[in-house]
């Protein structure tokens, strides 16, 4: 195999491969159409994108406490909030699961008092909902002030759940995740974060696990492949 250079330092702290000349790249395992595996990672271990939903909210557990609303079951709640965690509310957009407590869709939720909860844990949720600027101002609504929402959501994605694919509407990336908050929460309120590289994003979209990669691997933050996008919201 022929390199165009002689390689490169990544700053994940090992030496990279050079640039492959064109017409000489190892495709390796990767030369197929199909992914190596389905479902986001999780037939092989942690997805991918699990890895850093789970970091951004163990980094922001302090504000887990209180009365906690988080969408669709109450995992993380439980996980990060612990005993901190003074009531947990689980909202579902249909009446199908046992475990919601506020049947709502998001984008239109007159039954949901305003500034009622200290901490709204909105994962891997608004890329579902097609008025989504609606759906930020209810999350803004629903929290009290100095209240907490603490949002995630896909950049780079397979969609590879026929549960949710035909309602996945959007993917989003750090400017308009801005946008989106900095217009109803206001600018200064609202921390925007973009996770992972091109080598995370390639190996999420064939479904590999995070103990696939190495941990420096992970650790990179390349802006120009905004593989998971997380917010941290906080009503003035
Ligand atoms: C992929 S799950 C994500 C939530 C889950 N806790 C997680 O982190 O994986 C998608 C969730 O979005 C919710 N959802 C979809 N459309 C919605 C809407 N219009 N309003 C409120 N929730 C919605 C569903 O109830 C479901 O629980």
């Amino acid at each position: 195999m022929t390199s165009t250079d002689t390689g490169r330092q990544s700053t994940a702290g090992h030496h990279e491969a050079g640039t492959p000349a064109v017409g000489a790249i190892d495709f390796g395992d990767f030369r197929r159409t199909t992914p190596i595996a389905g479902q986001f990672g999780y037939e092989r271990g942690q997805p991918i994108d699990r890895h850093y939903i789970e970091g951004f909210l163990q980094e922001n557990a302090p504000v887990i406490c209180g009365h906690v609303l988080e969408i669709g079951d109450n995992t993380y709640t439980t996980r990060f909030g612990g005993e901190h965690v003074r009531r947990s509310e689980v909202l579902h957009v249909t009446s199908d699961s046992p475990s919601a407590t506020i049947v709502a869709d998001l984008a239109d939720a007159p039954e949901i008092p305003p500034d009622t909860f200290d901490c709204v844990i909105c994962t891997q949720t608004l890329q579902l909902i097609y008025d989504v600027r609606a759906a930020v101002a209810t999350l803004h609504r629903i929290v009290r002030p100095g209240g907490v929402v603490l949002a995630t959501f896909p950049g780079i994605s397979q969609v590879d759940d026929p549960a949710w694919a035909p309602s996945w509407y959007w993917h989003f990336t750090p400017a308009s995740a801005r946008r989106l908050f900095g217009d109803v929460f206001g600018n200064p309120h609202v921390q925007v974060e973009s996770h992972g590289n091109v080598l995370t994003a390639m190996c999420f979209l064939h479904g590999l696990a995070s103990h696939e990669l190495r941990r420096g691997e992970l650790d990179i933050a390349d802006p120009r492949f905004p593989f998971l996008i997380t917010v941290r919201a906080i009503k003035a």
